[in-house]
């Protein structure tokens, strides 16, 4: 969360800053600013709202220089105000300083600095840690790198996380960062370095970057960088290519990033598969996971950790590992999973699921279970991501930047990774060779049947104009389908503001019935002929109480005439893959709803994309 960006070079830093932070604005879009140095001084501009309003501020107010910082906020300390938003200023003027994160002892360091008549105009956490820098840049008056020495004087005191970048006054051939808990990186360009939150910040001016790891400092002074660890060793930095088009990043003829991810899931699901059949087309084949076959047949659990939507996803992963693979799986918020002491056995593999490899609770289990000595996987779409880098071995999603705050691509391309792993562990285990040559054949198929499911998007937009002002939702789903029924109630919920609940269709007897009414729609996903059925007679619970009813079904199976008030049917398909084709429907009805509501698609209030705060 709250993305910083900050440059150093030879060019007017103002434009790029504000075009790297544009980029960003998805970490955080209450408020903005940006800072450089200009005729000796530090000259700043903040607004509240959105990185364009920060723009024609900064642009027609002409900030000028070649040193500068500049921040999009996600408030933790403090309301959405300009005097909270950042760069924040030391006191005197001196240092400027962006932050991502959350410092828990900042507290105790206000009244230490209050007691040497330090005064603060904001509510942040982050006011007091500039103020810290520049109390030690006035005692290390005598060190050659003053700078770069007060900014690590001062993290040896703070407690919490951070990803910063600071400039002072004193200094205009310097920049300083460091990170610990919340994503850096340093850009790498010819005469010219960034610093940024993200590589998405950086990729329009250079493929180079060095990720920095918790606990390093990185200096760029007079055209040179160095990084060096907080008791001042020096680090050789490791630059790495990063290979990312541009254009995959731009709206083009879309109006949202949230529909254009959803249309973009074909190519990302196909990018998911790609050289990952064995030749015999009957496995999957996954080149990073660091786990040789005989290894694999060991593992006799299988713990998952995520957040939000790609918690979903690993509660489908249980379902696909269980029923191919007969491996027991569990699954864990994330955020319960690290502060708490679950027994685990010695041959449990702990897999984490994140989109941003960024977020900090599914960082924290991976770091939990690593501690604990199991072997680790990461299911992630962002290469050289955090999460990347702390695993034991992973697999990369390969579906492009994901901009909507709404989760969508990156979830079905979770989903067909988990199904192509539990068609690789069946088949190192008990899943016959028909079996899974028939699963392969299935999931090979989805791309296909994905593009005709999202052409449906003008028929869903009939159904999403009926109920758009619904105040109440109920999704129910059974199986692998319940996961897509939260998942389902989750979109519809952060988008569009309406209040969503999923559900197992038979539990909806244990309470939540007693919400139904005629103002209070329920979708059901009746997708699996199995237990159409029992499908068919919750329906008719709800039918009973005057809800109206939205099925989605399968091509095949479609609701005797008149049982439901909508139906959305969705193509026949393998059944390891009918999770992701009954997620389209649901998330082009909340993408409508929320559009037809007035609601901003892929800025929902108070979110986030990347969670880097706990
Ligand atoms: C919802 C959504 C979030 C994320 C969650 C985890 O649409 O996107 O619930 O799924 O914040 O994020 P990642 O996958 O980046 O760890």
């Amino acid at each position: 969360m709250c993305g910083i960006v900050g440059y150093i070079g030879k060019r007017e830093a103002t434009p790029i800053l504000l075009e790297g932070l544009k980029r960003l604005e998805y970490r955080g879009y209450d408020s903005a600013g940006v800072a450089v140095l200009q005729n000796e001084k530090i000259e700043y501009k903040k607004r509240t709202g959105r990185v364009a309003e920060l723009s024609r501020a900064a642009l027609n107010n002409g900030l000028s220089g070649t040193l500068g910082i500049c921040h999009t906020r996600w408030a933790t300390h403090g309301g959405v105000t300009e005097e909270n938003a950042h760069p924040h200023l030391s006191n005197d003027g001196k240092i400027a300083l962006v932050h991502n994160g959350v410092i828990e002892n900042y507290l105790s360091i206000k009244k230490f600095l209050t007691s040497k008549g330090i005064t603060f105009y904001s509510e942040t956490d982050t006011e007091v840690f500039v103020n810290l820098i520049a109390y030690h840049y006035e005692k290390e008056a005598e060190s050659p790198n003053r700078f770069k020495e007060s900014v690590r004087r001062s993290l040896k005191h703070i407690e919490g996380t951070y990803g910063i970048a600071a400039i002072c006054r004193d200094c205009p051939d310097e920049m300083v960062g460091a990170r610990k808990g919340s994503p850096l990186i340093v850009g790498v360009g010819e005469n010219e370095y960034l610093i940024a939150s993200d590589v998405s910040a950086l990729v329009s001016r250079t493929s180079n970057v060095v990720y920095l790891n918790d606990g390093e400092l990185v200096s760029i002074k007079n055209g040179e960088l160095s990084l060096v660890d907080y008791e001042e060793k020096t680090l050789k930095p490791e630059i790495h290519q990063v290979d990312w088009d541009t254009s995959e990043g731009e709206l083009g003829d879309f109006e949202h990033f949230m529909l254009k991810e959803i249309f973009e899931q074909s190519e990302a699901i196909q990018n998911a598969m790609r050289g990952r059949f064995s030749d015999d087309e009957s496995s999957a084949k996954f080149g990073g996971l660091n786990l040789s076959a005989q290894e694999l047949r060991q593992i006799d659990r299988i713990l998952f950790c995520a957040c939000g939507t790609a918690w979903h996803a690993c509660l489908v992963g249980e379902y696909l590992i269980e029923r191919y693979a007969r491996i027991p799986v569990e699954v864990e918020y994330a955020s319960e999973f690290r502060y708490r002491n679950a027994p685990l056995d010695k041959n449990t593999l702990v897999i984490v699921i994140s989109q941003s490899g960024e977020t900090i609770d599914t960082l924290a289990a991976l770091k939990e279970a690593k501690r604990k000595g199991y072997r680790t996987l990461a299911i992630n779409n962002s290469v050289g991501s955090t999460i990347a880098r702390e695993s034991d071995g992973g697999i990369y999603q390969h579906a492009g930047p994901e901009v909507g705050v709404a989760s969508t691509k990156a979830f079905t391309s979770q989903l067909m990774i988990l199904s192509m792993m539990a068609v690789y562990f069946g088949r190192l285990r008990d899943l016959s060779f028909q079996e899974g040559l028939e699963c392969v054949k299935g999931l090979k198929r989805v791309p296909e049947l994905v593009e005709n499911a999202v052409q449906q998007n003008d028929a869903i937009y009939k159904i999403a104009e009926k109920y758009k002002d619904m105040t109440d939702c109920l999704f129910l789903g059974r199986q692998d389908m319940f996961p897509i029924a939260l998942e389902g109630a989750l979109k519809l919920k952060e988008i569009s503001y309406i209040h969503a609940e999923g559900y197992p269709a038979a539990e909806m007897k244990h309470g939540p019935i007693a919400l139904i009414s005629k103002d209070c729609p329920v979708i059901v996903l009746a997708t699996q002929p199995d237990i159409f059925g029992k499908l068919i007679s919750n329906i008719q619970e709800v039918k009973a109480r005057g809800a109206p009813v939205i099925a989605v079904t399968c091509e095949s199976h479609p609701l005797p005439e008149g049982l439901a008030d909508d139906e959305i049917v969705i193509p026949d398909c393998h059944r390891a893959a009918l999770p992701i084709l009954a997620s389209i429907p649901m998330q082009l009805l909340s993408y409508h709803i929320a559009k037809l509501r007035g609601c901003d698609v892929d800025k929902p209030r108070n979110l986030a994309k990347s969670v880097t705060v706990e």
